[in-house]
């Protein structure tokens, strides 16, 4: 059976895994090791897709499908994700957000989290939300944290600088100070953006999730620095509030940005996944 405790192993085997054709797995106490058997193989990966011949819960296998293609893709991975209502509303003008998306697709947050070694987001998100951005819906891997806070505000107050993950905030600012269990990472004001990314790109960290807010997201999509963009959509309307993402005005609908898109089901959501790839 794959369940909450054990699918970190499958995420772990496919990460690790140089050379996925078509393959049988099996699970065992320790992990998920590869057999020639296919009959007696307890999942399949077979023409891009998973088949699993064990129990799995719906979410959980929803899960693996959406995110199969990517770690399938062995380059290094930057991904977008921001959870959204069907009108692109992340929360209302009042700042409230608890909770737009079900609970379902938070499980689903917490595997993309467990397949990233690191998760990056813009300083609001800490100081509104005061997140632990780890993976506790699953036993996974906790990616370090990475913050972008240009002015040096945050302080060891937030729960990120109470626990013993590490994290790194990236900064233009000459201020002195100690974040707990943190690597403060100083860089031009000039091309912030692209200098984080090339920071990252040089460091040991190989898939960066860019988890928001949409102000964070924004500056990693205009400047084409995704390989992947997902939104994850709850069947909801808002009607007012904050967009998920804001990109400067177009003047003509041939500068909207369409790629390669795939849809997924995921409980009553939908996991809407651009391409940048190529
Ligand atoms: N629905 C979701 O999936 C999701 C996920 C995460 C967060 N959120 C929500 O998003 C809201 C916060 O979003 P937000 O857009 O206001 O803020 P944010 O993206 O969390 O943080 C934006 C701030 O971070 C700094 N920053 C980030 N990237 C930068 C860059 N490339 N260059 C320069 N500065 C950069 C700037 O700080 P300075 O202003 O100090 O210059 C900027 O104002 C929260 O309410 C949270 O609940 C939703």
């Amino acid at each position: 059976m794959i369940n909450h405790q054990n699918i970190s192993y499958l995420f772990d085997f496919l990460k690790k895994d140089k050379n996925l054709g078509n393959i049988s797995l099996k699970i065992t106490s320790k992990g998920i090791k590869k057999v020639k058997n296919n009959l007696k193989s307890d999942i399949v990966i077979k023409n891009n897709s998973i088949i699993f011949n064990v129990k799995i819960d719906s979410i959980l296998r929803q899960s693996c499908e959406i995110l199969l293609p990517i770690i399938q893709k062995k380059d290094r991975n930057f991904i977008g994700q921001i959870g959204q209502s069907l009108d692109a509303k992340i929360a209302l003008n009042n700042g409230n957000s608890h909770y737009i998306n079900e609970k379902e697709s938070i499980t689903y947050l917490h595997c993309l989290r467990s397949i990233s070694d690191g998760i990056l987001v813009g300083v609001n998100t800490i100081i509104k939300d005061n997140p632990l951005l780890t993976t506790r819906k699953i036993k996974g891997q906790n990616p370090i944290r990475l913050v972008i806070d240009p002015s040096l505000k945050l302080t060891n107050k937030y729960k990120i600088f109470k626990d013993k993950n590490t994290n790194i905030v990236f900064t233009n600012s000459n201020k002195k100070k100690n974040l707990n269990n943190t690597t403060i990472v100083k860089l031009p004001k000039n091309n912030f953006t692209l200098g984080i990314y090339k920071f990252l790109k040089k460091s040991s960290l190989k898939y960066i999730l860019i988890e928001g807010g949409p102000t964070t997201l924004s500056y990693f999509i205009e400047l084409k620095l995704i390989n992947y963009l997902q939104f994850i959509i709850s069947p909801t309307l808002i009607g007012s509030g904050i967009d998920s993402v804001k990109l400067k005005p177009i003047t003509n609908l041939n500068k909207a940005i369409r790629r390669p898109s795939n849809f997924a089901k995921l409980g009553k959501e939908i996991v809407a996944t651009l391409d940048f790839n190529s």
